[in-house]
């Protein structure tokens, strides 16, 4: 069993998947993303790293497995319920106010259950029919995943139900879902305004500009300098007085733009851009 990874052996490889599939791992935050590769190495029983990189280079439908693996994809929906509360009193009302048609992007949406949390938020606030959503994550499995809605009974009532009771929900979380065995199927309805879209953060490539980001716990796997070029990305991704949501662990104070930023809430790591 290898038990570590040789900085030279993350060189080829982070090398030869720019050159072969251009995705750019070279600035992920290096502790997880070797964690990430033991745990592929584990599971795929490789016992020396060359057959993983000789797997990566001839075998394309690897590489896709190998993408899921190595990006975190953990989820919950209303994740940090605090949060939710204060978007739909504080930030969403004064969207809606000044906009007819409020356009949000969840970059980095995993299976989507961020995505789905908006769509009941803004439904059960008049907003849904007023609001476009785009979806975007790096990993085309888990936009499927984000795209069918599908989860498991198990998460529904052990996390799911429990955050959108302390969000403080106008109902009840299955008003929104129907029960399939051990899955539960989310009402469709709720995503009929939401694009989803494969996306790389660290492309640098912006594709549109909208009034609220939501880039919720992408961005503590990625080092100072990719942060760095994602805060650009999302700074030029805002109309000015857009919002910046990211994840509990996470800011912008640091960076190169924080000055165009101000500081709605730091608890809740709200943001509102200020000048381009
Ligand atoms: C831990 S999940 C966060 C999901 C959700 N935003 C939340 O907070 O619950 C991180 C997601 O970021 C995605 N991701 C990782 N690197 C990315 C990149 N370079 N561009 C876009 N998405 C990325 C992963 O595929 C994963 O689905």
């Amino acid at each position: 069993m290898i038990e570590d990874i040789e900085i030279n052996d993350l060189r080829l490889l982070t090398q030869l998947v720019k050159e072969k599939y251009d995705y750019d791992f070279s600035n992920y935050a290096i502790s997880s993303f070797k964690r990430r590769l033991l745990r592929i190495l584990e599971i795929y029983k490789f016992d020396t790293f060359d057959k993983l990189l000789i797997k990566i280079k001839n075998e394309p439908v690897f590489f896709k497995e190998f993408l899921s693996e190595i990006t975190v994809n953990v989820t919950e929906m209303f994740r940090d319920p605090s949060m939710w509360r204060e978007l739909r009193d504080k930030v969403l009302p004064v969207l809606f106010q000044s906009h007819d048609s409020v356009k949000i992007w969840h970059a980095g949406c995993s299976s989507g259950e961020e995505v789905y949390s908006m769509a009941i938020m803004l439904k059960e606030n008049g907003w849904l029919d007023k609001a476009k959503i785009f979806a975007t994550d790096i990993d085309h499995t888990i936009l499927s995943k984000a795209k069918e809605g599908k989860y498991a009974v198990k998460n529904m009532h052990e996390l799911n139900d429990k955050n959108y009771f302390r969000f403080g929900g106008k109902t009840q979380l299955s008003d929104y879902y129907k029960v399939e065995g051990q899955h539960i199927l989310m009402d469709k309805k709720l995503v009929s305004n939401i694009t989803y879209m494969e996306h790389n953060l660290a492309s640098g490539i912006a594709f549109a500009k909208v009034d609220l980001i939501l880039c919720r716990n992408v961005l503590i796997y990625f080092n100072q300098n990719l942060q760095n070029d994602v805060f650009k990305l999302i700074h030029q991704s805002l109309f000015n007085y857009g919002y910046l949501i990211v994840g509990s662990k996470e800011t912008l104070v640091w960076c190169d733009i924080a000055s165009k930023f101000i500081t709605v809430n730091n608890e809740e790591k709200i943001f509102k851009k200020i000048r381009d």
